[in-house]
């Protein structure tokens, strides 16, 4: 046998075993995709553009030092969870649940209700994660459509779905991703009492939505409602927080690897939080540029622009044109997201995160050279 036919055989000897043993369903999956961004302006991933002063970087290198590699990591967090509870208000009596990023926290649930024939529901388009983890979980992913027109939550189609379906486990972003919109807080509120199962309510983007449904916890028992700190200028550090109530954090937390929130993010995240005043100036200020980043699109012939209450603005180009404006974007150095190809509801749409004004800038010139 010649080298090259040796390990053709393998090759097929491997490929014959993967058929044999990985599930179907993981066979049909593509990887979550990250595109490499080197060299260009990022403005794809929803990230902060914004670092600390080096005075706070100081500091915290300071709190660093005293941080013991050597021993595994608090197991509860009780530090860290003191201070996301005060930065959080998360309301009295709730309890919380950490994870390395919101998307483990969705995993450890999607786990904890997973079994052969039940389902996750939830909007379409949403956040990519939703349908990825409920398939390699073993859940039934059931998409119900937004509004054609605005992107809203169709009441009556989610309703008549929990309905049909019975879903063990509803997914609700809140503002969405893609879109940007946020969702009718009263259709909410319709979904979590029809809902015979758990409802997730997804606040990735709070802190530029400023709005939370975090209240509703005492009203309703199947609510658990979700945060990150990844899109506060933390997404090194992966940190999540689910809030709800006691009992169900209590089975939630059976299926939480041990040590699942290393030292580093201990001690970094609590450090961070301690200083509200940057967080939220950072914020506000990414908030004030989303408003004139839209104003400039808007400004841009044919141009679809829908409205955005988180990081990110979603825009619909000249039909036919998407593919061809996001190459020509990346060709002149910058980063988007395209949504093209997504499904037929974001046909020719295009999705940039509100960077430095400096970096907006430098897409929207980029931009009016493509169009
Ligand atoms: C709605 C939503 N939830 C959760 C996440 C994941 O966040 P994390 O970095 O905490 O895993 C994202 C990331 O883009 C998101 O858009």
């Amino acid at each position: 046998m010649t080298p090259s036919s040796a390990s053709s055989s393998a090759d097929a000897a491997i490929r014959a075993r993967i058929e044999q043993w990985v599930r179907p369903e993981i066979r049909a999956l593509n990887a979550y995709h990250v595109p490499p961004a080197a060299g260009l302006i990022k403005l794809d991933a929803m990230e902060n553009p914004y670092r600390w002063p080096p005075a706070v970087v100081e500091a915290w290198l300071e709190t660093l030092r005293n941080v013991a590699l050597n021993r595994y990591p608090d197991p509860g967090a009780d530090a860290l969870k003191r201070e996301l509870r005060a930065f959080f208000r998360v309301p009295r009596g709730m309890e919380l649940l950490l994870g390395n990023g919101s998307d483990e926290l969705l995993q450890i649930i999607a786990l904890a209700v997973a079994a052969p024939g039940r389902v996750a529901l939830a909007p379409q388009p949403a956040f990519s994660m939703y349908r990825m983890i409920s398939i390699f979980t073993g859940l039934d992913f059931v998409g119900v459509p937004l509004s054609a027109a605005d992107f809203a939550l169709d009441r009556e189609a989610m309703l008549a779905e929990i309905e049909r379906r019975r879903p063990a486990l509803v997914l609700l972003d809140f503002p969405n991703n893609p879109t940007g919109g946020l969702f009718e807080a009263e259709t909410v509120r319709a979904v979590i009492e029809k809902a015979p199962g758990l409802v997730v309510v997804d606040e990735a983007y709070q802190a530029f939505s400023e709005m939370t449904l975090m209240d509703w916890l005492h009203d309703y028992p199947n609510l658990l409602v979700l945060r990150t700190l990844s899109k506060m200028g933390l997404a090194g550090l992966r940190l999540g927080m689910l809030a709800g109530r006691r009992e169900w954090i209590e089975e939630l937390d059976k299926i939480r690897l041990p040590y699942n929130i290393n030292v580093l993010t201990q001690a970094s995240a609590a450090f961070a939080l301690r200083h509200r005043a940057m967080l939220e100036e950072q914020a506000a200020r990414i908030r004030a540029d989303r408003e004139i980043l839209v104003a400039a699109l808007r400004a841009c012939r044919g141009l679809a622009v829908y409205p955005s209450r988180a990081n990110f603005i979603l825009f619909r180009a000249p039909a036919g044109r998407g593919g061809e404006i996001f190459t020509g974007l990346r060709e002149r150095g910058v980063l988007i997201k395209n949504l093209d190809g997504a499904g037929d509801t974001l046909r020719d749409c295009l999705r940039v995160t509100v960077g430095t004004p400096e970096e907006n800038q430098a897409f929207l010139t980029a931009l009016a050279a493509v169009l």
